[in-house]
């Protein structure tokens, strides 16, 4: 399973990175705005910084909502970098632009996605990764693990190549259960990921092996 981080926020990518068990990152234009990045030529600074940071994929989005926007918007993120990966929008365009791309043979995140109609969708279309949105979903009472499983299932059936990216990942539970799921990517806020670090008997246990130490060595 791949770890992304979905921020824009540079220390957190550091400090992610510096874990050594990151595989990528996710933004969106709310978390570049989160960050006060704003103006195109920022944006794309922005996003090379990112790439710079981390050895893994970087999604990076469109914000033209017709095809031959979300072309050229595509094509100039693409060429920013090697480890940029092209987010474009689950919409009719949206399918177009992913197929345009995926013919080009360049990376492709489908974004906003809620249904499995969707994630099928974006699959038939050559997208490299499918970000189902679970954490909103949960937002309003309807089961986004159960979606995470239902696509799972759904591109196994037909052995789809594209990814499985579970994306507004809330917590730690999420995280796992997504991998019990056999998400192949999950995305989310670094404290999900340090998340999974903790027991509280690893922490008893460690304080009792260094008191046994130190009575021994004193
Ligand atoms: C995915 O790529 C999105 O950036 C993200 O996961 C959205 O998460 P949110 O619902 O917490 O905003």
């Amino acid at each position: 399973m791949k770890f992304f981080i979905d921020t824009a926020n540079l220390d957190q990518i550091k400090e992610a990175q510096e874990l050594g068990v990151l595989d990528g990152v996710t933004t969106n234009p709310s978390l570049m705005a989160k960050e006060g990045i704003s103006g195109r030529e920022n944006i794309l600074k922005h996003y090379v910084a990112i790439c710079n940071l981390v050895d893994g994929d970087v999604s990076a989005e469109v914000i033209a909502t017709d095809f031959d926007g979300m072309v050229k918007e595509g094509e100039e993120l693409a060429a920013l970098h090697e480890q940029i990966v092209v987010k474009i929008p689950m919409i009719k365009d949206g399918i177009k632009a992913l197929k345009y791309f995926s013919d080009k043979g360049i990376r492709t995140n489908c974004t906003l996605v809620f249904s499995v109609g969707q994630a099928l969708l974006a699959a038939k279309a050559g997208a490299s990764y499918v970000s189902p949105f679970l954490g909103r979903l949960d937002d309003i009472s309807t089961d986004g693990l159960q979606l995470i499983a239902d696509i799972r299932l759904v591109y196994d059936n037909y052995a789809f190549e594209t990814e499985i990216l579970a994306a507004s990942i809330r917590h730690t539970m999420h995280v796992i259960d997504c991998a019990k799921l056999g998400s192949d990517v999950m995305t989310g806020p670094l404290s999900s990921i340090e998340g999974l670090l903790k027991h509280p008997l690893t922490d008893i246990g460690l304080e009792k092996f260094l008191a046994d130490y130190n009575k021994g060595n004193s």
